[in-house]
Order: C-alpha cells, then sequence, then structure tokens
C-alpha cells in the first residue's frame, strides 16, 4: 500500500512543480524576435535591456554571424553598447536557426519588414513565412505578437493561417505591439518611449505582455492595452498623421519661397501653439524612409479596400512627390539649367541624419535627376554610402564617394546639402568657398547658416527661406 501512497504525494509535487514553472515562465518569458533588422535589433537588445531573456534570430546567416562576432550589421547610435552589455549579462542571444528559437520561447515577436507591395499594400509574405514557421515548431502555449507595422485584420489573419495549418487555438494567443522609434535614436526611443501600446485578446497574453514591460511601466513609461485591431491601426493613424505634418509644413514652406516669409520663422512660431507642438515642422526634400511612404500608400490602399476617403492622406503623398524635386529645381534655377558635363556634391545619402539608411532617400531622386542631365557627382555621407553604391553600381563612372565633405566639395560646380547629419552643420564653409569651382549651394535641409553663405559670396538657395537667400 505504500506505493501508491508514495506515488499520489508525487503526483502532487509534480503537479505543483509544473504550476510553478508555469508562473515562472508567464513571469520570466523567453522572448524570440524574428527579423534582427532596423526594429527587430533595437527591440530585442531593448526588452533585454529591461530584464527580459531575448532571442534575436534571423533568416540572414551573414547579418547572425556579424552579430555573433559582436558586429553591427547596421549604423546606430548607442546600439552597439546595448547588444554587448546583454549579450555578457546572457540575457541576449543570437541564432540562425529560427525554428529552434521558436521552439524555446514563450513570446513570439514578429519584426520582419512588411515593405511595399506593387499594388501599394502592405508585402505580408515574409510574415506569412514566419507564420508558418511558427505552425511547424509550435509544441506548447505562445504568445504571437506582431512588432512589424502591420494593417488592421493582419493579427486576426495570422490566427486562421495557424489554425488552417492545424495549430490549436488554445495553444497560442495574438497580440499587437507595434513599435514607435525612429533609426538615429532608436535605442532611446524604445527604452524611453512617449507610449507603449499593446492589442491583446486573452487576459493571459495581456499579464504576459505586461511583465514584459513592467520595468519600463514602473519607470513611468505611458502605456495603452486595447483590442488587437485597434493597436494595429493606431501605428498606421500615427505614421501617416506625421507624414501629413511633413507635407504640410513643406507646401508652406514652398509659399514662403513665393512671398517672401521665412518658414523657419513661421514653424517656429507655429510650434509654440500647444496644439500644433514644435516637431515635425521641420521643412525639407521630403520625407523618405521604410515607414512614411510605404504606409501612407498603404493607408491608401485600405481607402479603396474598404472604400472609405482618405483625401488628406492622398494629399500627402502627392505633395510628397512634388517636393523631392524641389531641390533639383532650385539647382536648376541657381545653375541656370546648365548642369551637362557640371560636377555637383551632394552631401548626405541616407534619409535622415544618423542613419545608413537609404529606403525611399530624397537623394535618390536628386541623383537620378542629375545623372539624366549629364552631371558628375562627388558625394560623401558619413554611413550611407555603402547602401547607395549597390543601388547605383552601373553608374561608377558618373559618381565618386569621397572620404569627406570637403574632398566631395573639391572642384564641384554647386555643393547640395541633403541629409541633416550634425557633421554638416558645421562645416567649414570657408575652407569650402575655397575648394569649389563655383560658389553655388543647395541647403535642402536648412541647417546652414545664412549670413555666413552670403559673407563668403555663395549663391544659394534653401527651402521655404528665400527671403533670406536673394
Ligand atoms: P528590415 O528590412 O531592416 O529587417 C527585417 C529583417 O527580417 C531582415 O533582417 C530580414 O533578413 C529578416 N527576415 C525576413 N524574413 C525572415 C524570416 N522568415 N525569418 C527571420 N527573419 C526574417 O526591416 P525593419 O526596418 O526592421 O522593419 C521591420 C518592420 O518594422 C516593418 O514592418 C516596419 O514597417 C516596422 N517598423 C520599422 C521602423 C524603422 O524605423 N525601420 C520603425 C517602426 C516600425
Ligand atoms: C518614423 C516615425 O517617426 C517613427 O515613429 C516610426 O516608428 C517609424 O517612422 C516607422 O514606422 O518606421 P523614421 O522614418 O525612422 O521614423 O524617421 P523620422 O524622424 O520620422 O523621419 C522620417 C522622414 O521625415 C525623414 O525623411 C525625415 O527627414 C523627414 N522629416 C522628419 C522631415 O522632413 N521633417 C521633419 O520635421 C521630420
Amino acid at each position: 500500500m505504500a506505493i501508491p501512497f508514495i506515488s499520489h504525494r508525487y503526483i502532487i509535487l509534480l503537479l505543483i512543480f509544473l504550476s510553478c514553472m508555469q508562473a515562472y515562465e508567464q513571469n520570466n518569458p523567453t522572448i524570440v524576435m524574428i527579423g534582427s533588422g532596423y526594429v527587430g535589433l533595437v527591440s530585442g537588445p531593448g526588452l533585454a535591456e529591461i530584464g527580459n531573456k531575448v532571442i534575436c534570430a534571423d533568416v540572414d546567416t551573414h547579418k547572425i554571424a556579424m552579430l555573433e562576432q559582436g558586429k553591427l550589421p547596421i549604423y546606430e547610435p548607442g546600439l552597439e553598447k546595448v547588444i554587448a552589455q546583454n549579450v555578457a549579462a546572457e540575457k541576449l542571444s543570437f541564432t540562425a536557426d529560427v525554428g529552434k528559437a521558436i521552439e524555446k520561447a514563450n513570446v513570439v515577436f514578429i519584426a520582419v519588414g512588411t515593405p511595399m507591395g506593387e499594388d501599394g499594400s502592405a508585402d505580408l509574405s515574409y510574415v506569412k513565412a514566419v507564420a508558418e514557421l511558427i505552425a511547424q515548431h509550435i509544441t506548447s502555449y505562445k504568445v504571437i505578437c506582431t512588432k512589424s507595422t502591420v494593417p488592421v485584420g493582419t493579427g486576426a489573419w495570422i490566427r486562421s493561417l495557424l489554425e488552417s495549418h492545424g495549430v490549436k487555438p488554445e495553444l497560442f494567443d495574438i497580440v499587437s505591439n507595434p513599435e514607435f522609434l525612429r533609426e538615429g535614436s532608436a535605442v532611446d526611443d524604445f527604452l524611453k518611449p512617449d507610449r507603449v501600446v499593446i492589442g491583446t485578446e486573452t487576459d493571459k497574453a495581456r499579464e504576459i505582455m505586461y511583465n514584459i514591460y513592467k520595468p519600463m511601466f514602473d519607470a513611468g513609461a505611458p502605456y495603452i492595452f486595447t483590442t488587437v485591431p485597434s493597436s494595429e491601426m493606431i501605428k498606421y493613424a500615427s505614421n501617416g498623421f506625421l507624414a501629413v505634418k511633413i507635407s504640410y509644413i513643406n507646401e508652406i514652406a514652398n509659399l514662403c519661397d513665393a512671398t517672401g516669409a521665412d518658414v523657419k520663422t513661421v514653424s517656429k512660431a507655429m510650434g509654440l501653439d500647444k496644439r500644433i507642438c514644435p516637431y515635425f515642422l521641420n521643412p525639407g526634400p521630403g520625407f523618405g524612409g521604410s515607414c512614411f511612404p510605404k504606409d501612407s500608400q498603404a493607408l491608401m490602399y485600405a481607402s479603396e479596400k474598404y472604400q472609405v476617403p482618405l483625401e488628406v492622406v492622398k494629399a500627402s503623398l502627392a505633395t510628397n512627390a512634388l517636393q523631392k524635386k524641389v531641390p533639383f529645381k532650385k539647382l536648376c534655377a541657381l545653375m541656370h539649367k546648365d548642369l551637362q558635363g557640371k560636377t555637383i556634391a551632394i552631401l548626405g545619402l541616407a534619409y535622415k541624419g544618423n542613419t545608413d539608411d537609404i529606403r525611399y532617400s530624397p537623394s535618390i531622386n536628386v541623383i537620378k535627376e542629375l545623372l539624366e542631365s549629364g552631371a558628375q557627382i562627388k558625394t560623401f555621407d558619413p554611413q550611407a554610402m555603402e547602401n547607395m553604391k549597390a543601388i547605383f553600381s552601373p553608374y561608377t563612372h558618373a559618381i565618386t564617394y569621397c572620404t569627406d565633405a570637403y574632398t566631395a566639395c573639391t572642384g564641384a560646380d554647386a555643393v547640395m546639402i541633403m541629409t541633416e547629419w550634425n557633421e554638416f552643420k558645421i562645416l567649414d564653409l570657408c575652407k569650402i568657398a575655397s575648394l569649389v569651382n563655383n560658389k553655388i549651394l543647395v541647403d535642402a535641409r536648412n541647417i546652414i547658416d545664412i549670413k555666413e553663405l552670403k559673407k563668403l559670396g555663395f549663391a544659394f538657395d534653401a527651402i521655404g527661406r528665400s527671403c533670406m537667400c536673394a
């Protein structure tokens, strides 16, 4: 009779142990971040930094090999340190075996690309591939969380995809946790967010997600728990709105050019109104990057699909297409349309400062127009030259990549400032004046000291500041 008694006790202890394990895992989940690009490679280490155990996974074996050697595949200020300290603390690791990482994880973040499809919709093929891989490897309960920017309805679509592959509904919960970081300040944006948005379907998933971000919430980060569709919509609504704001100030800048007002003063005064706020009121060569163009376009696709007019978003895209032509038009005006055989120095290739990303960069538009006009290009960007070389590889005869801004300006017939890198804000203009062939300059970012340019005898133009340039 002793044996059944022992085994009964044993079973009770085992059950207690298992329920403790479950509670432990719920409070200390292993996270896998699938996709180690600009978002996954910041969000993964960021979640480790606030105390979680994270595996960053990617199908790009070269990327993972670099990360395992302590090298970064992207340029992002401050990221190297966060990665190094969390790898050392054994809270962060990397793998190219995505399936195995899924098996180990309690929470699976999907952070793969959702680029613009040919019809303007978000291309969900990478998300689908990940969902199918999850279906193959899921054996225990997991939270499946989209960090990628995905259209409303994607969470539900992932659910049906998994179920169609025979995954039992009780094995997973779907969560949406969009990311709002900006490249160039991504680490800070992630660790000190304006808000964390989490869309959940169940209390269990909500609790798991709350625990993941708890240290951040305890430190005062605002958060919003909502439904999955609302969370998905918040991301698009935010990006669409910011894109509209930029297009609006770009149009006002162009009107300033035509009327003699100075957009710098106009936007400063507008921004002092708390309802408007000072951010995202810098006019420039049009918005670029991997997100505003594609997310605005995806909103247009949704507008068609659901037959709901989004005229403001549509206008912002049309304005942006026009704005991308403005720097080149200004250059043509200053050079009396005589660009054939001329050498133009382009300072800045990245779509904004502090990143090596050139996706939808306004510099690409300018380079194409210059090449079509028969100009030669000398260029410098502190981080983005390798990426640009890959795009313009057939034009090595027409584009020279230089080691610094001054080399790029040497012998140039005109200079164009296309990206607001800090080092371009403090250029020695006197030195540039002595190096160029012609003192002509277009400042597409409004960062150059106009008084100094005037003093040095430059013919120049900026955005919305014609009154100051004359
Ligand atoms: P990215 O192209 O830099 O990175 C995507 C990564 O996913 C790549 O490294 C790729 O190799 C990997 N990948 C593709 N398929 C995979 C698979 N099946 N398994 C594992 N890895 C796979 O893209 P990103 O800029 O990081 O953007 C990712 C998502 O985040 C997009 O939806 C984007 O809209 C959104 N987002 C981007 C930013 C940003 O600043 N870049 C900010 C917020 C949100
Ligand atoms: C943008 C959003 O700011 C992030 O919140 C969001 O997470 C991200 O998109 C995304 O979803 O990927 P990002 O594209 O990295 O971040 O950079 P931004 O600083 O927003 O700049 C986007 C573009 O707008 C750049 O080309 C920039 O030069 C331009 N911009 C920005 C202006 O022309 N004027 C401004 O005042 C601000």
